[in-house]
């Protein structure tokens, strides 16, 4: 049985080892985007367990080297893979519904937001048709009534906002040490 502090170093290794990967079709690193991700939900007061799933929310493209691709824009399904790893981990299950949600968020805003798709980056796009496509209006209705349901449509903005290109990178220590915490 790994302590956590193993937990959290092998966790975080997938970052150091993978994070300098493209994130997939966009400018920047895996490691800058998630970052950038976990620095909005900071600057917005929230608390250390979304804080954690904003850092961890694409981990599945990292955990998930080997599985099928969606056409070269990253690991099919990464949004379970990455939940599951976390569940394994230890962490608790507001954080791996939160990432395991920001595909169903994605699939949810455009079904209900006039213009959303429009406004997907290319390689976004390309992956909503692996995703499971616009949702369906049962679907929606369900996701809404998710007590994550807002939550999970902020994660998503951070998650398209975090894009930017020379933003500097979040300590890892200070990461490190908040998950440590949850554990
Ligand atoms: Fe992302």
């Amino acid at each position: 049985m790994p302590t956590a502090t193993q937990i959290i170093q092998s966790t975080f290794a997938l970052y150091e080892q993978h994070g300098a990967d493209d994130y997939i079709g966009e400018a920047i690193t895996q490691l800058e985007h998630m970052s950038q991700a976990a620095q909005l939900a900071m600057a917005e007061g929230f608390d250390d367990e979304v804080v954690l799933a904003a850092f961890f929310h694409d981990i599945g493209h990292l955990c998930g080297e080997g599985h099928a691709n969606m056409g070269g824009y990253g690991v099919v399904s990464h949004e379970r893979l990455g939940a599951d790893y976390l569940r394994r981990c230890g962490f608790g299950e507001r954080m791996a519904r939160l990432v395991e949600y920001h595909v169903q968020a994605k699939r949810y805003l455009t079904l209900r937001q006039p213009g959303y798709y429009a406004r997907l980056s290319e390689a976004s796009r390309r992956t909503l048709g692996y995703q499971g496509g616009v949702m369906s209006e049962p679907e929606a209705d369900a996701f809404e009534r998710d007590p994550l349901f807002s939550l999970s449509l902020r994660m998503r903005q951070w998650d398209e906002q975090a894009k930017e290109v020379g933003v500097p990178v979040i300590d890892l220590q200070v990461l490190k040490g908040k998950a440590l915490a949850l554990l």
